[in-house]
């Protein structure tokens, strides 16, 4: 045990020696190795968010990688306990495609503000309002939501899954962003008839003009909405040679901005394959942190700290205590998951 935490310590140092105190490295390499142990006991695989801070993300993650790849992965692995490092729509997800796993969250409190801005009955609304449209949902929902929908779609696939439906008008719910980048991409025109789920819907369900390709919802990523264009000028200002990345959870005119947009594992491909100098991620910065560890010679501008504080809830002292405790079990009730599990099931099939 204690060679086996000495290494870890080692890889960890090596990786992320000038972003962590030496104490908090050789504190979460016991943690690691302990996890890691377990793991291996109870028959468990580990998957890990994009987001997740680097030592989790580098030392007990067996797969990592955006919601897609973490979905896809989830269904193919042959383990009895899945234990997902990430928030609690992605775990929802990884129930709906394993049902008869166990599969576990680390904390109880990783929401999504995104996830959380859009109820089944809210979208039992919509189709009430646009009768025939088809409903394509983000991932970032919970089960009862996606049950609801007739083709669910990532930050990846979303303008590859809204072509392919071929039909003039979708309802596209529930980030508001990523449905005005989807529209910006594919020339498409959105609107927004509902300006709150509760207030003053009635009135705003009225005044729906006559026409749109794209029916959105007023969803937002606490995280990602709070990047700007003046974040991007700045930057550029003071290093004209950077490449600027944006996830499309941010504004249009921030996406429009930058030089490259796309999910967390386009992201971490672009800079994986390209060879600037420097780079700027407007996403979760713990992303930023796993990116430069994994590339030493570029550099990552940290502009400034933007975590979300639903990620930032999973930590090693809870995945451990996860795997001893067998918590926390995310159930989904068999009549949602099943129709939910429709609406993935079509996207993973687009690909
Ligand atoms: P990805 O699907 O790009 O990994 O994004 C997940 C997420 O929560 C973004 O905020
Ligand atoms: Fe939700 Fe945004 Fe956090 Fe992703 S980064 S989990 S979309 S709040």
């Amino acid at each position: 045990m204690t060679a086996a935490i000495d290494e870890m310590y080692q890889k960890l140092k090596a990786m992320l020696g000038d972003m962590a105190p030496d104490v908090e490295l050789r504190v979460k390499a016991k943690l690691a190795v302990q996890i890691n142990q377990l793991k291996q006991e109870r028959n468990a695989v580990i998957l890990g968010h994009n987001y997740m801070e680097p030592a989790l993300y580098h030392s007990v993650a067996d797969i990592t990688g955006d919601s897609l790849e973490l979905s896809r992965k989830a269904a193919e692995t042959d383990k009895d306990i899945i234990v997902f490092c990430g928030v609690r729509f992605m775990a929802e997800t990884a129930k709906i495609l394993s049902p008869t796993k166990t599969v576990l969250i680390p904390s109880a409190r990783a929401g999504c503000s995104l996830a959380s801005s859009i109820t089944a009955a809210d979208v039992r609304a919509l189709k009430e309002r646009f009768p025939g449209v088809p409903v394509v949902t983000y991932v970032n929902t919970y089960a009862d939501v996606k049950a609801e929908t007739d083709i669910c779609c990532t930050s990846g696939n979303a303008v590859k899954v809204v072509e392919s439906l071929n039909v003039p008008t979708v309802i596209f719910i529930p980030d508001e962003y990523l449905a005005r980048n989807v529209a910006r991409e594919t020339g498409k025109h959105v609107i927004f008839p509902m300006l709150t789920p509760s207030v003053g819907r009635d009135a705003e369900l009225d005044i729906v003009p006559m026409h749109a390709d794209m029916i959105g919802w007023h969803g937002r990523c606490e995280v990602h909405e709070k990047y700007t264009v003046q974040d991007i000028l700045d930057v550029r200002q003071l290093y004209p040679d950077v490449v600027v990345l944006a996830h499309p959870e941010c504004s249009p005119e921030v996406t429009a901005a930058a030089d490259f947009a796309g999910s967390t594992a386009a992201m971490i491909r672009y800079v994986a394959q390209t060879h600037a100098p420097r780079y700027l991620l407007l996403t979760e910065c713990a992303m930023g942190d796993n990116i430069a560890a994994a590339n030493p010679e570029k550099e990552m501008v940290r502009m400034c700290s933007v975590r979300c504080p639903h990620m930032n809830e999973i930590t090693l002292e809870d995945t451990l205590k996860s795997l001893q405790m067998t918590r926390y079990v995310v159930e989904v009730p068999e009549e949602i998951r099943t129709r939910a599990y429709r609406s993935v099931q079509r996207m993973l099939a687009i690909g």
